[in-house]
């Protein structure tokens, strides 16, 4: 079943590409954005959205909230959903209220949708399981089509989460008519390039294989990057942490200096995000910052950074949306070869269940 990779998260990383030209078959045109499942008028009235899940669907409701505001220009939020559930949030009627999961099943996010339901907003739910308690409960449902997951590290349902989001921020653009039509059209053709740009390379595959023995011991991982490289960031970390049982923490590149690059010395490990098409000076000179400071370097960009001790190349892709896809392979396959040689069960990691049912 695991048709000769070594785990399933292994396979499933080999497999988003295909996932990913799933979940856009039929809902990307020349022209537009189609969501047959959904009824335009959903977004009658709408003038915010909020996003509310957990673990790595928090990561892909971050990187959509920024699409929302750049693309769809709709005020955005996102809340952590077991958080969400035990203050007393304010929920207007104007609220489009959205829940993103794997499973469908996760017992905080699932009770975030209940109370926007009983707040009379109307409701969506991004989910990869039809069927599932929430796509039952939701107003709307768009499914993620990434096939069944069974490793515990999310990887192709995170892909075609954000794959969903960049869609529907272009959908919502369209219907709000806040980008121009060649615009619409320019995405339309990136969106399409997605499935091309995550298939795994071999020659990047054995890098990262050869290069992951420098990070099993040290005292911790800092993955770094700006804007929606920061959501990347943090998915980078939880991928490592989940596991190799190695701390590792995600952070805006420009937030270092505020405190943490007072633990910068070679043991500490710093995964770089540094795409080329967005603010890559600002980026380079907060990784310039670490590494005058010691800090052990793995920088991932098509651009060769001298001051790395360890380079990731990835392709010069035509935006920044494209970088983020191929960097979110290399990451996912960082945080399984470090998992590999440190000897740990990868698709079962300890004390972690696939779904949690439990509050
Ligand atoms: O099924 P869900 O997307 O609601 O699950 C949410 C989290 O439990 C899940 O993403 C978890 O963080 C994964 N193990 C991450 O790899």
């Amino acid at each position: 079943q695991k048709d000769g990779y070594r785990f399933f998260m292994e396979k499933e990383i080999y497999e988003q590409s295909s996932v990913i030209a799933d979940t856009l078959l039929g809902r990307v045109t020349e022209k537009e954005v189609i969501f047959e499942e959904l009824d335009s008028q959903l977004f009658d009235g709408i003038n915010e959205i909020k996003l509310c899940a957990c673990g790595t669907s928090y990561h892909a409701a971050l990187t959509a909230s920024y699409m929302f505001e750049r693309y769809s220009k709709v005020k955005t939020s996102v809340e952590i959903a077991s958080e969400f559930r035990y203050r007393e949030p304010i929920m207007t009627a104007d609220t489009l209220f959205v829940v993103i999961s794997q499973s469908g099943e996760t017992a905080d996010t699932l009770e975030t949708l209940k109370m926007a339901k009983n707040a009379g907003l109307k409701t969506l739910v991004i989910c990869n399981v039809d069927n599932s308690s929430m796509v039952r409960l939701a107003d709307a449902t768009i499914l993620t089509r990434a096939g069944v997951e069974k490793g515990v590290a999310s990887t192709k349902a995170f892909a075609t989460q954000v794959t969903v989001f960049w869609m529907l921020s272009l959908y919502l653009a369209q219907l709000k008519q806040s980008l121009m039509q060649e615009s619409i059209e320019k995405q339309l053709e990136l969106l399409r390039s997605i499935p091309a740009c995550v298939k795994v390379e071999e020659s990047m595959h054995e890098r990262i294989k050869r290069l992951s023995k420098r990070y099993l011991h040290g005292h911790g991982f800092f993955f770094i990057g700006r804007d929606i490289f920061f959501p990347l960031a943090l998915e980078g970390a939880l991928k490592l942490k989940e596991i190799s049982y190695l701390h590792a923490e995600g952070y805006p590149s420009g937030e270092m200096k505020h405190g943490p690059i007072a633990l910068a010395d070679p043991e500490l490990f710093t995964i770089a995000l540094l795409p080329e098409h967005l603010l890559y000076e600002k980026s380079r000179s907060n990784v310039e910052e670490l590494s005058a400071r010691d800090s052990t370097i793995c920088a991932i960009s098509p651009i060769e950074f001298d001051k790395a001790d360890d380079f990731i190349e990835t392709k010069n892709q035509k935006d920044y949306m494209l970088e983020f896809f191929e960097m979110m392979v290399a990451v996912q396959l960082l945080s399984l070869e470090i998992s590999v040689r440190l000897g740990n069960d990868v698709d079962m990691p300890r004390n972690l269940a696939k779904s949690v049912t439990v509050e």
